[in-house]
């Protein structure tokens, strides 16, 4: 029997990067099959889980449905490296263990926390909108979508600024190891080795450092963090800074590069949030809901579990697609639709339950300061070129949107 859609064009990156995300198939599947099994070539096989009720059921089952030990569907080989490098990250983590590392950091993302870093936030969107100058054009991937997460993470975890063009690449080739702009040569198994290698090297001496020198930043709390009254380990010390730097750059970048891309077709909305700036915090998850730049993410099975009648088994791999899951019109009127100030947005952008996002407040503050002040001094903005996406099932953001603008002057 043929798959009820194309199971490669749910999985594959290049398909991504080719046609970008599979609405068409969220849809049918979510009206038709919503917890359907699938086999692509490649591939292991999956159950598509494409429906908002059905990811949260199984988000608040975190000891049934694993993340550990590859918690993203990649081709067979890239799953084996997934497994394979010798760091460990939170996300890769279950209860009780992932609690107690996950603490290490709570305390530096609460509203509070990261509101004192509101000031170097605005200060950083305004420079790089300032530095657009009154007219011109660019790629607003490479002059601002990029650099302004990057900077901002990089202040934080204490990377100084003659690093980041060097950070940057490596995080390109991190989530664009399947695009053939970012990815090393050579097989698999060694360039995801060899990736791991230059952050090992990179932040190996950013914790050396802030052991002899403590400082304010987040590098310190992680290389000073204890487990149980004892220091945590080098693998997950390592995957603690990899976590943050990678998790908190190439997620707010899609939903910068994303978001502009969406106004763009929605000038009504780009030229509002301009007029209203208290939209912002709306507007900023309206942006995740509808770009959802991070896809999907996988889970495997602890336990036989019987979903909508349809029987898991053990071992099982399950990808839930967030990106469905975020136009469900059971949860969302016209869910194809940017409405910036929708509310109530339930949306799953950040996930849900054990693993939700650790920066979601901080993408927040991010990406919606950015969007205030860019939107607030548009006179015009048009395209010159076509956009083009990463080829990536799992952050498959936009990586060039050439555009051309007009601005009016910085208000002091
Ligand atoms: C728009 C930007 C962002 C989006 C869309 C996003 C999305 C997500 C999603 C969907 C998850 C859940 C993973 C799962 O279900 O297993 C997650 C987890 C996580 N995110 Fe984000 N994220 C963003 C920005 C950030 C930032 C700025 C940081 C930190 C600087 C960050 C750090 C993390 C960490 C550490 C986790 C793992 C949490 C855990 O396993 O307990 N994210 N993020």
């Amino acid at each position: 029997m043929s798959a009820i859609v194309d199971p490669s064009k749910l999985v594959d990156p290049r398909s991504y990067g080719q046609n970008g995300l599979p609405h068409a198939e969220w849809a049918r599947l979510r009206r038709e099959a919503p917890v359907e099994y699938f086999e692509a070539p490649g591939f292991p096989p999956f159950w598509a889980i494409t429906k908002h009720a059905d990811i949260v059921e199984i988000s608040k089952l975190p000891d049934v449905f694993l993340n550990a030990p590859g918690m993203t569907i990649a081709r067979r080989e890239a799953l084996e490296a997934q497994a394979a490098p010798p760091i460990r990250t939170i996300i890769n983590m279950d209860p009780p263990e992932h609690r107690k590392f996950r603490q290490i950091a709570s305390a530096y993302f609460t509203p509070r926390a990261i509101q004192s870093l509101q000031p170097l936030v605005e200060k950083t969107a305004r420079q790089l909108v300032d530095d657009l100058g009154r007219e011109g054009e660019c790629d607003f991937i490479a002059r601002i979508a990029s650099i302004h997460p990057l900077k901002v993470i990089a202040r934080i975890l204490g990377v100084p600024e003659s690093d980041e063009p060097f950070i940057l690449k490596l995080t390109n080739e991190l989530f664009g190891s399947e695009d053939p702009e970012f990815q090393r040569t050579g097989d698999h198994f060694e360039h995801t080795k060899s990736l791991f290698m230059d952050f090992w090297t990179y932040f190996s001496a950013v914790i050396a450092d802030r052991r002899k020198q403590p400082r304010e930043d987040l590098a310190t709390v992680i290389a000073n963090a204890r487990i149980d009254g004892k220091p945590m380990g080098d693998l997950e010390t390592m995957g603690y800074c990899l976590i943050t730097f990678t998790a908190g750059h190439e997620t707010t970048r899609g939903s910068i590069g994303g978001g502009l891309e969406v106004l763009l077709d929605n000038p009504g909305e780009l030229a509002r949030w301009g007029r209203e700036p208290g939209i912002t915090p709306r507007a900023i998850d309206e942006i995740v809901r509808f770009v959802t730049p991070v896809n999907h993410m996988m889970r495997t099975a602890a336990d036989d579990y019987t979903l909508r009648g349809r029987k898991i088994r053990k071992g099982d791999h399950l990808v839930l697609f967030y990106a469905s899951a975020n136009r469900d019109d059971e949860v969302f009127d016209a869910p194809d639709e940017l409405h910036l100030d929708r509310h109530p947005n339930r949306h799953l952008g950040f996930g849900i339950g054990e693993h939700y996002c650790l920066g979601a407040n901080l993408a927040r503050m991010t990406s919606g300061t950015l969007f205030r002040e860019l939107c607030g001094r548009i006179e015009q903005v048009e395209r010159t070129g076509k956009s083009e996406r990463t080829a990536s099932n799992l952050v498959p953001g936009i990586k060039h949107l050439p555009i051309r603008y007009r601005l009016a002057p910085a208000r002091d």
